[in-house]
């Protein structure tokens, strides 16, 4: 049997892993900027994730839902302190698509309307509701086209309020990614953010957060959105959640309210990922990593802002960007190749770098001196 080929792959076997490094099967040692497209956010193999991981399976791996799972109350509890959400209501499920799926189902429900408000660059996942609210014509199938989404221009105030006025009614709920990964690291502005939070109020619509990418410590607050002061009425989260492992959720603030069968899953929240995902914020907290995610960031955004020919680096925490020349377009290529160093992309020309929050400044170093030395063989001066 073949596989079915829809991903284009870097020609590289990777056997091993740990921390921010990880290891083909020839031995050859990588910096992992990528973090795996930033779900490794403890460092990988993590000794506190395997050892608790390996328990539980010994205990216990799966039981449905139909049972008590006394795990995802801690998992529950302990989510309510790192990120302060405390008074909020967690529904767990597997991968960020489906959390996107279900946050935007529940909007639906809780305000009995349809429209969607989703904006230019958008990435919210492959799901049928979520593929729609995504700006990537290439991503979506006949089936998935809908009038239910309106796009909008990215931090346009005027043009949301504008759309608000006009049929903001029938609006069941406004998704944004704090940061946008897929679209090239563009930060919404607190006061987009803002207004997003006032306009979902005054016409009773759900402000959705999608965080599977930005979230859980990454852009050094556990959400993006904090940076702007604002709640959202559900956040989503997978990638850093599980630390590879397959764990996604969606949080819920009190005033919406559950109906049973409203959501449901068969593996969401079974013993063995809310073992990963309980591992993963006790190494968050006790590893103080939201505050190393902030200040590595910007000791890694100052020292790129520096490095001459690479253009609007931004970010916050360890969700960085920055736009690399054409005459310097095979960087990335060349950093895996040469300097076996792992980063992101975005198209058309923006590295992404989404490494372990637990970074470190040896290795912030060993990236800048290397991204400096790979510019230097592709741009001879
Ligand atoms: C912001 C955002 N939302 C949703 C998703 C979809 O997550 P998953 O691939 O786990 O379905 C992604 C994945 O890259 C993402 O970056």
């Amino acid at each position: 049997m073949k596989l079915f080929d829809v991903y284009p792959i870097n020609p590289i076997h990777i056997a091993r892993a740990q921390g921010s490094y990880v290891w083909d099967n020839h031995g050859q040692q990588y910096l992992d900027m990528y973090g795996g497209h930033a779900v490794i956010s403890i460092g990988h193999t993590h000794p506190h994730w395997t050892q608790s991981i390996t328990e539980q399976l010994n205990q216990i791996a799966f039981y449905s839902n139909s049972v008590q799972i006394p795990l995802q109350q801690q998992l529950a509890d302990k989510l309510g302190q790192v990120s302060g959400k405390t008074d909020y209501q967690l529904f767990l499920c597997n991968s960020g698509a489906e959390a996107n799926e279900n946050a935007l189902k529940l909007a639906s429900f809780h305000t009995n309307r349809k429209k969607i408000v989703a904006f230019s660059k958008a990435f919210h996942g492959r799901t049928s509701l979520a593929v729609s609210a995504t700006d990537n014509k290439q991503y979506i199938a006949p089936v998935n086209e809908t009038d239910n989404v309106i796009f909008l221009p990215f931090n346009d105030e005027a043009e949301l309020k504008a759309l608000f006025e006009f049929e903001g009614e029938q609006i069941a709920a406004v998704i944004i990614e704090g940061i946008q990964g897929v679209g090239g690291i563009n930060i919404a502005t607190p006061s987009f953010l803002q207004l997003i939070r006032s306009l979902c109020d005054q016409y009773g619509s759900v402000y959705i957060a999608d965080s599977v990418q930005c979230g859980y410590g990454r852009s050094g607050k556990f959400f993006s959105h904090d940076h702007a002061g604002v709640d959202a009425d559900i956040y989503t989260m997978a990638k850093g959640m599980g630390n590879g492992f397959p764990v996604a959720g969606i949080i819920i603030a009190p005033h919406i309210a559950p109906k049973y069968f409203m959501l449901g899953t068969t593996f969401g929240g079974n013993h063995l990922a809310c073992a990963a995902a309980l591992a993963v914020l006790d190494v968050i907290d006790q590893e103080q990593l939201i505050d190393n995610a902030r200040e590595t960031g910007e000791y890694l955004m100052n020292a790129l802002r520096q490095i001459a020919p690479l253009q609007h680096v931004r970010g916050h925490g360890l969700m960085i960007g920055f736009d690399v020349p054409e005459s310097i377009a095979s960087l990335k290529k060349h950093l895996l190749e040469q300097y076996h160093i792992f980063t992101g992309e975005a198209k058309p020309n923006v590295i992404r770098l989404l490494p372990s929050l637990a970074l470190n400044r040896a290795e912030a170093d060993a990236f800048l001196t290397a991204i400096q030395q790979a510019i230097k063989d592709l741009q001879p001066s």
